[in-house]
């Protein structure tokens, strides 16, 4: 099942990383969102062990790396992670790149990471449970779990209609045809959730959950280009914002 994640974010990697413009001054959470300067999530990050899954071109990561945090990046898609490569070394910043799927982070130690962050990516991952019980067991006991995620509300909706064109209630594997930033057809796969499951998911994987946001912020460069224009169109993101943020601690 990951491996068609894996082609298809290969195939979108490059018009991805071309149209989104994102940048690397501080942590992006998702389109029209306020970004880690802005929500202060996860405190002062000097000497911080953090581990990014679903790191894609790692911008996160570098950007807690300029703070001064010990960062680890991880994605299943070959193409990402060599354009996190390349972005790592032109900042010269330190970020251990690895290539694993997020639900088995087998050969990670146990409690060996601060703070776990994930921005846009959990999304792709099958099994929810599986992934969050992971990440539960690489992080220290009071570490923070961070990440951000579609709005299961956005997710229902479509920016051209306006109207609901998703099940809220079709939960499970979703297989839509997409095009990518440069035109090019794709075979889209998600997993739909509702926001009750990601909920009791991080709950019964053994997560307190501290906060969920769901911040509208409308002066963002990233993501403005006319393709995601088309995806978030500035007038209907202010009546339902695309993003939902969960703040997470081991217990
Ligand atoms: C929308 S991108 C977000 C990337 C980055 N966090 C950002 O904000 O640009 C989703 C990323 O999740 C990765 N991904 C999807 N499923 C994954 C899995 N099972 N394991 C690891 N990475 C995965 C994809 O390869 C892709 O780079």
């Amino acid at each position: 099942m990951t491996k068609e994640l894996e082609i298809w974010w290969n195939e979108v990697s490059k018009g991805y990383q071309e149209d989104s413009d994102l940048h690397t001054k501080s942590a992006l959470y998702g389109p029209f969102c306020p970004d880690e300067d802005k929500l202060k999530l996860l405190g002062n990050l000097k000497g911080k062990k953090i581990l990014e899954v679903g790191c894609g071109g790692a911008q996160c990561s570098i950007a807690f790396a300029k703070k001064g945090a010990i960062c680890t990046g991880l994605d299943i898609s070959k193409n990402q992670l060599d354009y996190a490569e390349k972005i790592v070394k032109k900042n010269k910043v330190k970020v251990k790149l690895i290539k694993k799927d997020i639900q088995t982070l087998s050969g990670i130690k146990s409690n060996s990471f601060d703070i776990v962050f994930s921005a846009y990516a959990l999304l792709y991952v099958p099994n929810l449970k599986k992934c969050f019980k992971e990440i539960n067991r690489v992080l220290k006991t009071g570490g923070i779990f961070v990440f951000s995620h579609d709005s299961p509300f956005f997710l229902t909706l479509d920016a051209k209609t306006k109207k609901i064109v998703r099940s809220y209630l079709r939960t499970g594997k979703q297989e839509e045809i997409d095009f990518g930033p440069d035109g090019s057809k794709h075979k889209f796969v998600f997993y739909n959730r509702k926001l009750s499951e990601i909920y009791n998911s991080l709950v019964e994987t053994g997560f307190f959950v501290k906060k969920i946001l769901e911040p509208y912020y409308p002066k963002q460069k990233a993501w403005s280009r006319k393709s995601w224009r088309e995806i978030y169109p500035p007038e209907f993101v202010k009546l339902m914002p695309p993003t939902i943020i969960f703040k997470a601690v081991k217990i």
